[in-house]
């Protein structure tokens, strides 16, 4: 499986992903990883793997549809199987979305549908959750909206910030990027009727966590 990797920022969630396909038991590669930002220091961790990069930079762009336009060109040269956002911070136009249909995903820093959007984890702190986590999910037309692949939860403890829970949960993201880019490798993720199914999942239906608060 050829994964073509999208970030815009540090690619803490990348080497995540470069470590998995290092470890060389699952069939898949990361063939590109593409930044809209050229110092972004994803692209170093994929220099530092040998790994091809590319910047298109969207300020060199009047809007979102050649820009977008130019980012399928790249990854459809390096003909990628399966396009991982990874702290990509551009909204991405229908074309792009459709053009990439069942083989894009994302990850969100809350427990999808809730705290779409932005400054997630101060919204799930304002709301006095006692839960979050991350969402991995396909990518549709809508803000956050896709199917839900897997998620993580992690607990919001009393005097978190912003800044301690997002560290908490991005540790989890580190755990829950390389599990669902290997279920795609295994062609484990089924999408039907806007849901997905995970052939061969292993339930457990007493996993459950109650908070104290
Ligand atoms: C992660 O928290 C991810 O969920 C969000 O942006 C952050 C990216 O971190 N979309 P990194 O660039 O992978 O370190």
């Amino acid at each position: 499986m050829r994964i073509g990797v999208l970030v815009s920022g540090s690619g803490s969630n990348l080497q995540a992903i470069i470590d998995l396909c290092k470890r060389g038991d699952i069939a898949a590669e990361i063939v590109l990883v593409l930044s809209n930002v050229p110092t972004a220091y994803g692209l170093q961790r994929a220099k530092d793997n040998a790994i091809a990069t590319k910047v298109i930079d969207h300020k060199n762009y009047d809007n979102r549809e050649p820009f977008d336009k130019a980012m399928i060109e790249a990854l459809d040269d390096a003909r990628v199987d399966l396009v991982c956002l990874a702290g990509f911070m551009r909204l991405l136009t229908p074309t792009f979305v459709n053009h990439f249909t069942g083989r894009l995903i994302n990850i969100h820093p809350a427990l999808l549908p809730s705290f779409p959007g932005l400054h997630v984890q101060q919204q799930a702190i304002d709301a006095g959750a006692c839960f979050s986590g991350a969402t991995i999910h396909f990518v549709d037309e809508g803000m956050d909206t896709g199917a839900i692949i897997a998620q993580a939860v992690v607990p919001v403890l009393q005097g978190d910030d912003a800044d301690t829970l997002a560290a908490r949960i991005l540790k989890q993201e580190h755990r829950l990027y390389p599990m669902a880019v290997r279920l795609f490798s295994e062609n484990r993720v089924l999408l039907k009727n806007g849901r997905v199914e995970i052939v061969n999942c292993i339930q457990d239906d007493a996993a459950v966590i109650i908070s104290h608060k």
